[in-house]
């Protein structure tokens, strides 16, 4: 029960507290929780910016529809997918599989070109759509786990990506931002943190056939 009254406490924080930061060992801790996050094949097409520059982080504000969580949280993480990819990505993972797990990486052709071939004969936009979707599978982790942690974020997808893409330099990267996520803690005055949970009922959301 510890979990449900977790999740039942996290809610999307509108304004932090500027002044309270995360201790280095919590920001390590919710990196982690996503590093760790299933995605499909384990291919993990994606990378974590963490913003640091102050003057950028205010900078995305603009491009964030005014929402200043951005700028006020205690740590700003941009969650991103790769922007284009080809064999090497795949190439890489299986040099990756080989080297944790100790196979011999001809022993992984067959995976390495299963994988490959159904992703990257998908379209442009394809490609794209599925990478996004484990990307909000990491949001879903990081927001589990800073509720496990007691500390506060925002789940966002109102931003401009092509703008904080620009402004983050992200595609020398070869990346592209799907998500933002501040994380921090919430200023007393937060005007979301007394708004009851809404969520349909338990005989509204589950079908049992
Ligand atoms: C993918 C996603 C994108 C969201 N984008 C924003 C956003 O840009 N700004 C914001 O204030 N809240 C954003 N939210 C927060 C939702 O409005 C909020 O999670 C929802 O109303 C449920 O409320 P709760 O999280 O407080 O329980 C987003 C949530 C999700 C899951």
């Amino acid at each position: 029960m510890d979990l449900i009254s977790s999740l039942n406490k996290r809610y999307a924080c509108k304004k932090f507290n500027p002044n309270k930061v995360l201790s280095q060992l919590q920001v390590d801790e919710i990196i982690e929780a996503g590093r760790l996050t299933a995605t499909s094949y384990g291919a993990q097409l994606m990378k974590f910016v963490l913003v640091e520059d102050k003057e950028l982080r205010e900078k995305l504000v603009n491009c964030s529809f005014g929402q200043r969580q951005v700028a006020d949280a205690s740590h700003l993480l941009v969650i991103c997918r790769e922007r284009d990819i080809d064999l090497s990505h795949f190439e890489d993972y299986i040099s990756r599989v080989a080297e944790v797990r100790g196979t011999e990486i001809e022993k992984l052709d067959g995976f390495k070109n299963m994988m490959a071939n159904s992703i990257l004969t998908k379209s442009e936009e394809d490609q794209e759509i599925w990478m996004n979707k484990q990307c909000y599978i990491a949001l879903g982790n990081l927001l589990t786990a800073c509720a496990i942690m007691g500390i506060d974020s925002c789940p966002m997808e109102g931003f401009l990506p092509e703008e904080y893409d620009e402004i983050l330099d992200l595609e020398k990267q070869n990346l592209a931002s799907v998500l933002v996520l501040p994380i921090g803690f919430r200023a007393d005055d937060c005007p979301n943190a007394s708004n009851k949970k809404v969520r349909r009922k338990t005989e509204d959301f589950l079908v049992k056939i």
